[in-house]
């Protein structure tokens, strides 16, 4: 198992402490290394996922830094679920601070090789649930004047790679809604963010789908560590700012270059061979 292995001195410090954390998505990956280092931190959690028992284990760690945790397994994609999340959440301790939409499923397969119910799946989790819990756990916070949302998006939102349509349309949807909301709740006390990661290294949906099984891409688009990831989370909580992109230097320019000019972006994608290795691993799906 894959743990927390850069616990930076903030975290150290407890400077979520007395804090309550939703995290969903929260049995692997990325949101299991944001669970753990939300609880090194100080900060209280309530835990969702399908996996229950992937779920205990993080929830274990967690504990381990002294932290209350709060497991509630089930589809989040489901208005039970999610109910049973806020009630839960809400009962056990009283107000939830810091709400991580993290929860997130992937697709790399051609458009019309997708069933519609995987497109009502991924739909369902990345933009529905990211929603309909922002909008439970948002006016708690605004009655407050403090708290904090933080979408985990994509760059694939912003970009557009071939091969997961599906999942930029919802990736590029939290980062349209991230805004909206910004703009809605300015100067209500309530900060809203949307981390937009690349491909991350060593966790994760890339990592599972594609790198492991040997899909490369150019090294000028790298891939960022889960530790960069959770880096951002934490300014988002700290700081506030809108949006973060979390990828390598030299993909900075050219993702400024391709918002003036859609036709550069593509001719890079191509040229990096982003596309390539989103084909790749629709391949490696179909042969499994
Ligand atoms: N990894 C990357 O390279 C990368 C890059 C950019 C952005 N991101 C974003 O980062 C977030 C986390 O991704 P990840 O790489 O950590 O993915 P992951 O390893 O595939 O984990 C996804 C998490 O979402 C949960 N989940 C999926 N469907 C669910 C459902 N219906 N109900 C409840 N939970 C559900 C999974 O748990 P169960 O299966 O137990 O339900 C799991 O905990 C996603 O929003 C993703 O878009 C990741």
């Amino acid at each position: 198992m894959l743990r927390l292995r850069t616990r930076g001195k903030q975290r150290d410090r407890k400077t979520l402490q007395g804090q309550v954390a939703v995290v969903t998505g929260a049995s692997r990956g990325l949101g299991s290394f944001i669970a753990e280092a939300l609880a090194a931190a100080g900060a209280d959690l309530v835990l969702t996922a399908r996996t229950a028992e992937a779920l205990e284990e993080v929830a274990g760690r967690a504990r381990d830094y002294g932290s209350e945790v709060l497991v509630v397994p089930g589809d989040i994609s489901t208005p039970e679920t999610r109910q049973k999340l806020v009630e839960e959440a809400t009962s056990t301790f009283g107000h939830v601070d810091i709400l991580i939409n993290n929860a997130g499923l992937f697709e790399t397969a051609a458009f019309c090789d997708l069933s519609p119910d995987t497109i009502d799946s991924i739909l369902g989790v990345n933009v529905g649930a990211m929603l309909h819990l922002t909008h439970a756990f948002l006016p708690g916070m605004l009655e407050r004047k403090r708290g904090n949302i933080v979408n985990l998006a994509s760059l694939a939102g912003r970009v557009g790679p071939a091969y997961s349509t599906v999942y930029a349309a919802t990736k590029g949807a939290e980062i349209a809604a991230t805004h909206s909301l910004h703009a809605t709740y300015r100067d209500s006390g309530v900060k809203f963010t949307v981390v937009c990661p690349g491909f991350v290294s060593d966790t994760g949906m890339w990592h599972d789908q594609a790198m492991s099984r040997g899909v490369k891409t150019s090294r000028l688009v790298g891939s960022s560590s889960p530790q960069a990831v959770v880096a951002a989370v934490f300014k988002a909580i700290e700081k506030g700012p809108v949006e973060i992109l979390v990828n390598t230097p030299p993909m900075r320019p050219l993702l400024v270059i391709g918002e003036i000019s859609p036709r550069f972006r593509h001719f890079v994608l191509r040229m990096m061979g982003v596309n390539r290795a989103f084909k790749r691993t629709a391949e490696l799906s179909e042969d499994r």
